[in-house]
């Protein structure tokens, strides 16, 4: 009885430090941030039809200038409630069809030149990038003449891209403040706001939100029906146990007999 009671709590242990060394070994969102600036959460909801609505419009115009989305079908937004005859009034450049894949114009090669990098497919780039990196990018640019294109991001230094949504929220600026910690004076930068965009902060924060809900619904599109499956399977899987049970029966009649 007490070699038993010794057992148990060694496997308890053992259980203890393996789930220890798989947190340890599990990267924390934090570290997806490529500097110091301090990840802002992302109000990710695929349930919010509207939101993914309105980031699908942002998407459509503000970024497919110069990333495309090349494994996501314009006709897939129908799963969002938009119509065909919305998607072709708000959403489609003159020469797309409907069903055509969400591909853009400009050559690589070309994007290369002029901003030094190509930029990426977005089709998956919420999960490569993670929504809490994307939504802290989109809100830490700020003024910067000495780079070629007149932006930089705290997020992101010299990153190649503009700042695709200027417009919107303004042109904000860098503030760098020195701040005591343990004894020792440290920078402190931060972006706030300069001359004003089209849209008010709050605005623009519900404006980046919906982008980021829209690119990670456009990573996995599948998740907005997978609360309706995992219904479906439970069900079957109630079914399937009632006929297993019977066949336990059937197998241990003959046994106990
Ligand atoms: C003027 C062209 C242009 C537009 C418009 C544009 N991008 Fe980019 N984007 C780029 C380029 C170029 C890069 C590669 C930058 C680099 O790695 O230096 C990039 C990279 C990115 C990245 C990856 C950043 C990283 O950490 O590697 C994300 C995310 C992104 N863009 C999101 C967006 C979103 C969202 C929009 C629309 C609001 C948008 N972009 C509009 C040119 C553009």
């Amino acid at each position: 009885m007490m070699k038993m009671a010794k057992f148990k709590n060694r496997a308890v242990a053992a259980l203890i430090t393996l789930a220890a060394a798989f947190t340890a070994a599990v990267p924390t969102a934090a570290t997806a941030a490529s500097s110091g600036a301090p990840l802002l959460h992302a109000p990710v909801n695929l349930k919010d039809a509207v939101s993914l609505q309105r980031g699908a419009h942002l998407f459509v115009n503000y970024c497919m200038g110069c990333h495309s989305a090349n494994y996501m079908r314009f006709n897939r937004l129908t799963d969002l409630g938009l119509t065909e005859e919305q998607i072709k009034e708000y959403l489609l450049f003159a020469t797309d069809k409907v069903g055509s894949p969400m591909t853009i114009a400009m050559r690589p090669a070309d994007a290369k030149e002029w901003m030094g990098k190509a930029p990426p497919d977005m089709t998956v780039i919420a999960r490569s990038k993670r929504p809490d990196y994307i939504y802290t990018l989109l809100k830490s640019y700020y003024v910067d003449e000495t780079r070629a294109l007149g932006w930089n991001n705290l997020a992101y230094p010299n990153i190649g891209m503009p700042h695709p949504l200027w417009q919107l929220q303004g042109a904000a600026q860098l503030k760098v403040e020195d701040k005591e910690s343990h004894g020792h004076t440290v920078q402190v930068k931060s972006v706030v706001a300069g001359e004003p965009g089209l849209m008010n902060a709050v605005e623009y924060d519900r404006a980046v939100g919906d982008l980021v809900n829209y690119l990670v619904y456009m990573g996995e599109p599948w998740k907005v029906q997978s609360s309706r499956v995992g219904i479906i399977v439970m069900f079957f899987l109630s079914i399937l146990l009632v006929f297993v049970y019977l066949l336990k029966l059937e197998f241990w009649r003959d046994i106990k007999h």
